[in-house]
């Protein structure tokens, strides 16, 4: 009986110890600010902090084991009162930065906020010239902070967007700060796919801090920001690359691969060349939506200007218009778009316009683009040809420099048919063309020459230097012969 009366004992002793533990049991700052209905009080037994066993004293100072106000509030027992500005980022970072306090409270969570706060466009600006733009108070609020991951913290991914907008959506506010900052990003957001299924309670779609990042946010401009044209593909493909993350969505999870091994994701991510796309120039930066069918050729037009004018008034358009086709995506894909070469282009394997134009369907598009191959091809020919007899002028030292410059005229011709092939009309084509071959005529001439005058000059100097010998020889003779003449004379 006194066995069991001891083990009941030690068991309570043992279930109260751990309560003591975690529960501050005595927290005398929350006793006596309960009592007196501090609001403060009340809000912090939802806190993580309190869960944690964190008194108030954790954040204030001061001594939490006295009862009495006077002893417990005492600047001796380092209470700093109400912090106000940096120094409440402060008070955070006094645990937040130090893994070893936080391992007190047996937490391992990661302690580079503050470090990457003061880091972040957010921190390096300042209120009124004085204190920091943001404190950790600012997102997370001071009593009552909960988890990032509970649904009612304002920080989850449901509620970030208001908070951000609560500053970003204030023209009148962030004019104070930075005055050509837009303020439409919330509005924008609300009519992406993002958007609108975020609002509907889709917490895996991407928000505010899914792109920007939370504590480390840069300025879009700044290439540590994780939307910098040369990073944004990696910020998109964590999700979007991401099979496990994306299941339950229709959606492929191939966008990143295709795009990284197009013409445009080398041109940009090898290159850094920042002409070239990045997944939010065609799907834009707030309103992340698949361009739809009519806008593709909007999107690659903002880049290919001609090409997309050519499209446009080519008989394609209406032809695509009625059938429902993406305008520059059919023929070139999307994230895939490879190096346009000639191969594309006519009736033969691996060209696109017999995907849709046969001798029985569509015969005059298909007699067309035979016919653009064939002009294409003699272009080249004619091109490589001019290029081998430009070379061999040259090695033999002829001065052809000024052919050779005209010959640029018609690599000219080449690139300006390239993006003729849009108009789809085969007199423009084939005008474009000719006046490439009639160059490369031109060129051929003048390297033609240049190469028959230097075998011309070839022989000119073996046969005038054969002469300047027999003459020599006949001088050498002649005087031979004066000498004799004079010495017998
Ligand atoms: C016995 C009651 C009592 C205890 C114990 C007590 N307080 Fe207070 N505290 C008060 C009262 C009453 C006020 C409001 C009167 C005042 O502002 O002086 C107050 C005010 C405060 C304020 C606001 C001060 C300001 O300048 O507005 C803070 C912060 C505070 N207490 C923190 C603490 C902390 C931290 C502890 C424990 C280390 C603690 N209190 C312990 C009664 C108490
Ligand atoms: C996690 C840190 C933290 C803890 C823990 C904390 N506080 Fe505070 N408290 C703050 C900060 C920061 C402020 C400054 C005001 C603000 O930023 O909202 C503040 C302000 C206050 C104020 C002044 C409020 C006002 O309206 O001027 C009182 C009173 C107060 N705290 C009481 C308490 C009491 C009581 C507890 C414990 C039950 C407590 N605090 C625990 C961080 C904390
Ligand atoms: C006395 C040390 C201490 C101070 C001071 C402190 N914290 Fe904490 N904080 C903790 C501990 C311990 C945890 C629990 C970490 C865990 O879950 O592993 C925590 C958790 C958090 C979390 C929840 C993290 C999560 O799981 O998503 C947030 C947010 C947070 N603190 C913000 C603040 C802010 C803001 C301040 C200042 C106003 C502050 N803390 C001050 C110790 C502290
Ligand atoms: C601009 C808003 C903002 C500010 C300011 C901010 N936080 Fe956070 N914090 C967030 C968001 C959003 C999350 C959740 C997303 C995430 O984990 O990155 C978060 C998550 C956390 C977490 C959970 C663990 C982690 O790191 O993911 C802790 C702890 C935390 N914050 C502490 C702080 C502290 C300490 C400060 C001040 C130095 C601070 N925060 C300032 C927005 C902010
Ligand atoms: C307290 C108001 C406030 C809150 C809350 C806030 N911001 Fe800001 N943010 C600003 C101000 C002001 C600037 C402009 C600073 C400057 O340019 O000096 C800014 C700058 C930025 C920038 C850089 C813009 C650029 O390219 O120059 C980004 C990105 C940003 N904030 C995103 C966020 C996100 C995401 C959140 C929510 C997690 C957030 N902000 C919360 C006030 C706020
Ligand atoms: C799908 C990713 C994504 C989401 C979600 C997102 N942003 Fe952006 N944000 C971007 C990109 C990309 C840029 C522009 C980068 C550039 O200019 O090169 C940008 C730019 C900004 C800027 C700089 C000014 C501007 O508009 O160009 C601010 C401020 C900003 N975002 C705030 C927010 C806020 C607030 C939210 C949430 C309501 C948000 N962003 C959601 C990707 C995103
Ligand atoms: C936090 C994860 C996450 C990030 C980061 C993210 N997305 Fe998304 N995105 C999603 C999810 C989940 C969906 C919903 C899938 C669906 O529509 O079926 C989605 C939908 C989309 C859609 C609509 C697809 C459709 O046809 O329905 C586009 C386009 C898109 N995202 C582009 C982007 C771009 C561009 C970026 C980077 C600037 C980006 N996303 C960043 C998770 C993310
Ligand atoms: C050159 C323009 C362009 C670039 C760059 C681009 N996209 Fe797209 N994206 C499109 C077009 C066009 C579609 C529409 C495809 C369709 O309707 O069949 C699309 C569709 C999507 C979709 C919808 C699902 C699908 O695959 O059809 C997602 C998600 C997406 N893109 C994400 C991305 C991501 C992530 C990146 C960067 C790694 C990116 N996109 C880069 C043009 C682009
Ligand atoms: C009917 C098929 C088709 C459509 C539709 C199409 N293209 Fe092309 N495109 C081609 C072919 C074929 C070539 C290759 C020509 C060559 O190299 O001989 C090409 C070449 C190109 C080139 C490289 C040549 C140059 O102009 O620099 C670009 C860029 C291009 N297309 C962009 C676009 C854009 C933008 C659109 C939409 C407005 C578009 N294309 C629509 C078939 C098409
Ligand atoms: C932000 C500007 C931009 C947008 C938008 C854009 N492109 Fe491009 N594109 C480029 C640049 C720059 C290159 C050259 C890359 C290189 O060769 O280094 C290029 C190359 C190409 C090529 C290969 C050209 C060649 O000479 O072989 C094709 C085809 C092409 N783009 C088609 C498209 C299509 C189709 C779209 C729309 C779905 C599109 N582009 C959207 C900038 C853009
Ligand atoms: C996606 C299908 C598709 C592809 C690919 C395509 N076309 Fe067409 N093309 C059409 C349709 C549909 C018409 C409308 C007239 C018709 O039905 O014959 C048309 C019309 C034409 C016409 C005008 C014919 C007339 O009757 O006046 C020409 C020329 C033409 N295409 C050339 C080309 C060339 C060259 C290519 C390859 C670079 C190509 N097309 C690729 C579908 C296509």
């Amino acid at each position: 009986m006194i066995k069991l009366l001891a083990a009941i004992f030690g068991l309570v002793m043992f279930v109260t110890g751990l309560f003591a533990q975690r529960g501050p049991r005595t927290d005398q700052c929350l006793t006596c600010h309960e009592a007196i209905s501090d609001r403060n009080a009340a809000l912090y037994r939802s806190d993580v902090h309190y869960q944690r066993g964190v008194t108030c004293a954790g954040c204030h100072g001061g001594n939490a084991s006295q009862e009495e106000m006077e002893h417990a509030m005492d600047p001796r027992a380092g209470y700093i009162g109400v912090p106000k500005g940096d120094a409440v980022t402060a008070a955070c970072a006094k645990c937040h930065s130090n893994s070893e306090e936080m391992a007190k409270y047996r937490s391992s969570i990661p302690v580079q906020q503050a470090e990457e706060i003061a880091s972040s466009i957010h921190g390096k600006s300042a209120l009124s010239g004085r204190e920091r733009l943001v404190q950790c108070t600012t997102c997370h609020g001071a009593h009552g902070i909960l988890s990032a991951k509970n649904p009612a913290s304002p920080v989850h991914p449901l509620k970030v967007t208001a908070l951000c907008s609560k500053c970003h959506s204030g023209a009148s506010y962030m004019r104070n700060y930075n005055p050509s900052l837009p303020v439409d990003q919330m509005e924008k957001y609300r009519t992406s796919e993002h958007g609108m299924r975020n609002a509907k309670g889709d917490a895996k779609v991407a928000e505010c801090v899914s792109c920007h990042g939370s504590h480390e946010i840069r300025a879009a401009k700044d290439v540590k920001s994780l939307v910098y044209p040369t990073n944004i593909a990696q910020t998109c493909a964590k999700c979007h690359s991401n099979k496990d993350y994306m299941k339950g969505y229709r959606i492929p999870t191939d966008q990143f691969d295709k795009y990284a091994s197009s013409v445009h994701g080398k041109s940009l991510l090898v290159k850094g060349d920042l002409a070239a796309p990045a997944c939010n120039s065609c799907h834009g930066n707030h309103g992340a939506m698949p361009p739809g069918v009519s806008s593709i050729s909007k999107v690659c037009g903002t880049c290919h200007v001609m090409n997309a004018d050519l499209f446009a008034a080519s008989p394609h358009k209406k032809a695509f218009d009625a059938k429902k086709l993406p305008e520059c995506e059919t023929c070139h894909g999307s994230h895939e778009i490879i190096a346009a070469t000639d191969r594309l282009l006519g009736v033969s394997e691996g060209a696109v316009c017999r995907t849709c134009h046969t001798t029985e369907v569509s015969p005059k598009g298909y007699e067309v683009a035979r016919t653009m191959r064939a002009l294409i091809d003699s272009l080249d020919l004619g091109e490589r040809q001019t290029a081998e007899l430009v070379a061999e002028a040259e090695q033999k030292g002829m001065e052809i420099s000024e052919a050779k410059f005209r010959f640029r005229d018609v690599r000219q011709a080449r690139l300006q048919a390239k993006t003729l092939v849009h108009s789809f009309d085969e007199a423009k084509f084939a005008e474009t063309v000719k006046r490439g071959m009639s160059v490369t005529e031109e060129v051929q001439r003048e390297a033609q020459n240049a190469i028959e005058e230097y075998y011309f000059r070839r022989w000119g100097l073996g046969i005038s230097t054969l002469i300047i010998t027999v003459l020599a020889i006949a001088l050498y003779f002649a005087i031979r012969r004066i000498e004799k003449h004079q010495s017998t004379g």
